[in-house]
């Protein structure tokens, strides 16, 4: 039996066990939607570096000094969520579902969890379409895609003029960044440097610490205390399967493409 079988009929056999099941994703699970990784080759960290568009202090210093940069920074970097769609493995989490207490706990900010249907979605680095008001994070609105593609289009659009001033990018930002009656709101993001954020922190906690089967998809466990999460769960005695192309980790680790793998153990477990 080939590897990648014996990998999947191992850890069908834990899901189809288990009563609770955390799924932990990483941007890796939305590569197949069009949204690049961050690590890997080409992904955006190798593209923009990380203290600069990764902090909220890099992106007003940027803002301030070179406002054109910043520009074609969110277009390129929001234009794949703002087009993106679920994939395949999105809603085989969703359809999980179906047959055990599923709790998704995603590092992702693209919102597709949801968008696939999953009803119990832990954003530890919280969206993108949604707008919180910074005094205490309570939200100020929330974004279609369609919106989030009109904010790109006007950025793209300042691009393509002459020098975009400050003045220019802040009225093209302003439904998701800017002053309003409750001071200042910005998209409800973790960065680099930012506390997690709660309650989402504690309920992904809670999850990793009562599930029997962790499933991590599609991250390089890099960036803590995210990364915590399944070691977490292993320590109160859940299995942990992990699947991942390149990044080996866990009691299994399935070798594939998220949009392959997670439909084959879906139906690998409970069949139709
Ligand atoms: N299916 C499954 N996994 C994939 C696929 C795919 N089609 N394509 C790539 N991967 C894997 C890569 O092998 C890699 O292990 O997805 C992982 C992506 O790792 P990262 O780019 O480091 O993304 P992630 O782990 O989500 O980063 C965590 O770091 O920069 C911060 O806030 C950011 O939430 C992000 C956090």
């Amino acid at each position: 039996m080939q590897e990648t079988e014996q990998a999947v009929a191992e850890a069908a056999r834990l899901l189809r066990q288990a009563r609770s099941v955390v799924v932990f994703s990483g941007a890796g699970i939305s590569a197949e939607s069009g949204i690049p990784t961050f690590r890997d080759s080409g992904g955006w960290w190798e593209r923009f570096p990380v203290e600069q568009f990764g902090t909220w202090t890099g992106l007003l210093a940027l803002a301030r000094d070179r406002p054109r940069e910043l520009a074609e920074y969110l277009v390129t970097r929001l234009r794949p969520v703002a087009e993106a769609r679920p994939n395949p493995s999105h809603r085989a989490v969703r359809d999980m579902e179906r047959f055990c207490r599923v709790t998704v706990v995603t590092q992702n900010i693209d919102g597709l969890h949801t968008e696939a249907g999953s009803s119990r979605v832990v954003e530890i680095h919280g969206s993108l379409l949604r707008v919180v008001w910074v005094v205490d994070r309570t939200v100020k609105a929330h974004l279609s895609r369609q919106e989030l593609k009109a904010i790109v289009d006007k950025l793209g659009e300042l691009c393509q003029t002459g020098r975009p001033s400050f003045r220019r990018l802040l009225l093209a930002l302003q439904p998701i960044f800017g002053v309003g009656w409750r001071g200042l709101y910005r998209p409800d993001v973790v960065l680099f440097g930012d506390a997690m954020v709660e309650p989402e922190w504690t309920h992904a906690l809670h999850a990793v610490r009562s599930c029997q089967v962790i499933v991590s998809v599609g991250t390089s466990g890099q960036v803590f205390p995210a990364a915590m999460l399944p070691m977490e769960a292993k320590r109160q005695g859940a299995a942990w399967i992990h699947v991942d192309p390149q990044e080996p980790a866990g009691d299994i680790w399935i070798k594939g493409r998220a949009g392959e793998i997670l439909p084959l153990l879906v139906n690998k477990a409970w069949p139709a």
